[in-house]
């Protein structure tokens, strides 16, 4: 982002323009309004600061005239006091904000990081999907839908920002694939890139986990450990399915994004951490915040800029390019043809990039054929033609329902209170169903 800085006292100038620097923005200032616009005409300048009382021309005037130049300029405009009136006439001026003098730097740098989120948000997506070339990414991953490619754009523009990312997508979509991307395109891939599963951390020892704890802070802890914060200090701290996170780390966790600092369990010092965080979760957790199980201030905080990754039944023009990229991965010379390869993109993938990597893999491993055709695949895929256009309604739905019930046990692992809630029914009615459509507690497994 590149600021201008406008004011005719040098000594404000020279605060504000090594205060900006120092924030890693890109930064110029002119004395004067005509020394202003001379820049503005030579450089893309994104933000303007500008002192509304100069000699030679008012901020005013000054912000009309850049306005014509380049109307979607942002500024900020200094006011020496500021009045409602003021308020109200820099704004309709087109300024985004106004700063009273003396300036706060902590107000200034929220004001200006907040005009930063809304130019990252109005950017035009598809261009820079457009421009994305996937063989160039130190991440080999396939985007060929329209889809996918604007989730790398927004990858693109998320990585090199400090903010904090919230992916969200079904499982096995490639949250964590992105979240790898991230880190490598960002300015700390040098670091380390670690990651925490919030859903496999037994509650009593999440807070060692994040944190650390020092020796003796329980029975147990004969050695001082560090935690992921910790670990990932200069890196990526990878929280995946942050939506599993209880209720009472939720409110630890928060604490120490505010105040970059952590301290360890059974320590006295906060010690400063510095890592980008990068969360990830298959929940719904606007739902789950006015449900009251995630906390609303966590949500905001890690929703900084949300990237929605899409499930594969919405983005079948992948799959053409999948194939082949996980035959290549598995160093294979066996083939698809034309038939089965359209049949693979008939299914709907419950378990998205994950299952067709599974069926990829299973459907080699038991041919002996070179090249495989439709009776070679496996039958839940072949199965999904016929059923396509035949039954009657109350079957297929029967049939829809059954799939829909497995697939929730499986994700969940057989826990049937899990699989209810993420189905949306009771513990009772799921029973009910599953006894309805003969599916037994473990059968279907493996
Ligand atoms: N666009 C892609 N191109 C190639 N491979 C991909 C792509 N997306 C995902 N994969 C692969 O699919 C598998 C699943 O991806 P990943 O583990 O990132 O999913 P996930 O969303 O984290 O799943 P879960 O919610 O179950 O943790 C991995 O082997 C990954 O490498
Ligand atoms: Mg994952």
């Amino acid at each position: 982002m590149h600021i201008l800085i406008v004011d005719d006292e040098e000594l404000q100038r020279c605060l504000l323009e090594g205060f900006l620097q120092k924030q890693g923005f890109q930064v110029t200032s002119a004395a004067n309004g005509a020394e202003a616009l001379e820049e503005f005409l030579h450089s893309q300048v994104d933000l303007v600061l500008l002192d509304h009382r100069m000699p030679d021309m008012n901020g005013d005037e000054l912000l009309a005239r850049i306005k014509a130049k380049n109307p979607l300029v942002r500024a900020i405009m200094i006011t020496a006091f500021a009045t409602v009136d003021t308020a109200v006439k820099v704004m309709q001026l087109g300024a985004d904000d106004f700063l009273e003098k003396p300036v706060d730097l902590t107000q200034l740098l929220n004001k200006i990081q907040e005009i930063q989120e809304q130019l990252f948000i109005s950017n035009d997506v598809a261009v820079i999907a457009d421009a994305i070339h996937t063989d160039q990414l130190p991440v080999r991953m396939i985007a060929e839908s329209r889809a996918m490619k604007n989730v790398l754009s927004m990858v693109l523009r998320a990585a090199p920002t400090p903010w904090t990312v919230l992916l969200h997508g079904e499982t096995g979509t490639g949250k964590e694939l992105v979240a790898r991307l991230l880190h490598q395109l960002s300015s700390q891939k040098d670091g380390p890139f670690i990651e925490l599963n919030c859903a496999a951390i037994p509650d009593n020892l999440f807070e060692s986990e994040l944190f650390g704890h020092e020796r003796g802070a329980f029975t147990g802890a004969d050695a001082r450990r560090k935690g992921v914060f910790e670990q990932a200090h200069t890196g990526t701290l990878f929280l995946d399915e942050v939506g599993e996170l209880p209720h009472p780390m939720q409110a630890k966790l928060l604490r120490a994004l505010q105040d970059k600092t952590i301290t360890r369990v059974g320590g006295e010092t906060p010690l400063p951490v510095d890592a980008r965080i990068v969360a990830a979760t298959n929940r719904n957790l606007k739902e789950m915040v006015s449900h009251g199980s995630f906390r609303e201030d966590l949500y905001f905080r890690l929703n900084v800029i949300e990237i929605e990754i899409p499930p594969l039944r919405e983005r079948k023009k992948d799959i053409q390019e999948l194939v082949p990229f996980f035959l290549n991965k598995l160093n294979s010379t066996i083939t698809f043809d034309d038939q089965a390869l359209s049949q693979l993109t008939k299914y709907d993938y419950p378990g998205n990039i994950r299952e067709l990597e599974h069926i990829i893999q299973r459907t080699i491993t038991l041919t002996r054929a070179q090249v495989i055709s439709l009776r070679d695949l496996p039958d839940a895929i072949r199965r999904n033609s016929e059923h396509e256009n035949s039954g009657k309604l109350n079957q297929r739905l029967a049939q829809i329902e059954r799939q829909m019930i497995l697939d929730a046990l499986d994700k969940h692992e057989w826990v049937q209170t899990k699989a209810a809630e993420s189905l949306g029914i009771s513990e009772r009615v799921l029973r009910y169903k599953m006894e309805k459509s003969a599916i037994g507690k473990k059968s279907g497994k493996g």
